[in-house]
């Protein structure tokens, strides 16, 4: 399937919730910062992605990414289809051509926490998600693309890295690591920031997040605050993109999640990512040049 504009490295874009006062996704639009896409959250409101749909096409037809993060694709017991038709009808909104979903649920059965629980490490628990991976991507209008999830109490043996990977194997589907979320896993299991990248395959991962966030040591314990646009990205998270984006061989999209962010901060952390992906900036092929 092709991914339109996306067939090739894009550059470096915001991840921005529709609903969110700041950044103001409008005021962006119409500003010169250099955002070469957004990823949008609507939160499955239909008529949020249409107007955005239509202020990107005015607005020098940005392209758009679409990401959903209450398909719960980590749910032993199934999707819940009405999530699925809300995510189905957005994505097409946004002529999105990959939904990113982290391996993540807010529900234990029938019961809704607002608490994002990470995917169990273990094989079983990959399996289960690898599954739903593909009944998702089977009701979508694009591709599924599986993000790792922040950890705090990281439970099972395996690393998200060896679960991401039997994920995207078994589901045939590609991946975003999210720096943070990874590093968030890294630092609860004390190991360095880049353990388990070599032998991951990297050939799946299409894009990279980086966000705000604020590490925190509580009581000789260091937790991971995923902050976004409410805090500075670390800059730990900007050397591991700087090592890892040129290790990507179908890299499409570099995305810095802003939410809370205000066109200040926005406009600093653009230029802090911009610079760590310069090189894969400067050999992107021009848009003239099509
Ligand atoms: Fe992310």
């Amino acid at each position: 399937m092709s991914d339109g504009r996306f067939d090739r490295f894009v550059g470096v874009g915001l991840g921005i919730d529709v609903h969110n006062e700041q950044p103001d996704w409008r005021a962006i639009l119409g500003s010169d910062l250099p955002v070469d896409f957004f990823e949008v959250y609507t939160r499955g409101t239909l008529a949020a992605a249409h107007e955005v749909a239509a202020a990107a096409a005015a607005a020098g037809d940005l392209p758009l990414l679409y990401h959903d993060d209450a398909l719960d694709p980590i749910r032993p017991e199934g999707l819940i289809a009405a999530d699925l038709e809300a995510a189905r009808v957005n994505m097409a909104a946004v002529a999105a051509p990959w939904c990113v979903s982290e391996l993540a649920t807010r529900r234990i059965g029938d019961r809704y926490l607002d608490f994002f629980m990470p995917i169990l490490l273990t094989e079983e628990a990959a399996d289960a998600a690898a599954e739903n991976m593909r009944l998702i991507e089977a009701a979508l209008p694009g591709r599924i693309v599986a993000e790792n999830p922040p950890y705090l109490l990281p439970v099972g043996p395996l690393h998200i890295l060896e679960v991401l990977a039997r994920v995207t194997e078994r589901a045939g589907c590609d991946c975003v690591l999210d720096t943070g979320h990874l590093y968030s896993f890294q630092i609860c299991r004390g190991l360095d920031p880049l353990a388990g990248v070599d032998a991951f395959p990297l050939e799946r991962v299409v894009e990279l997040h980086v966000a705000g966030a604020e590490v925190e040591d509580e009581g000789g314990v260091a937790l991971y605050h995923d902050s976004h646009g409410a805090a500075e990205i670390p800059p730990v998270l900007l050397e591991m993109l700087a090592e890892i984006a040129p290790r990507c061989p179908n890299l499409r999209a570099v995305t810095i999640e802003v939410e809370d962010a205000n066109l200040e901060r926005c406009a600093r952390q653009l230029e802090q990512t911009r610079e760590a992906v310069a090189g894969l900036l400067a050999a992107r092929p021009s848009d003239r040049s099509d």
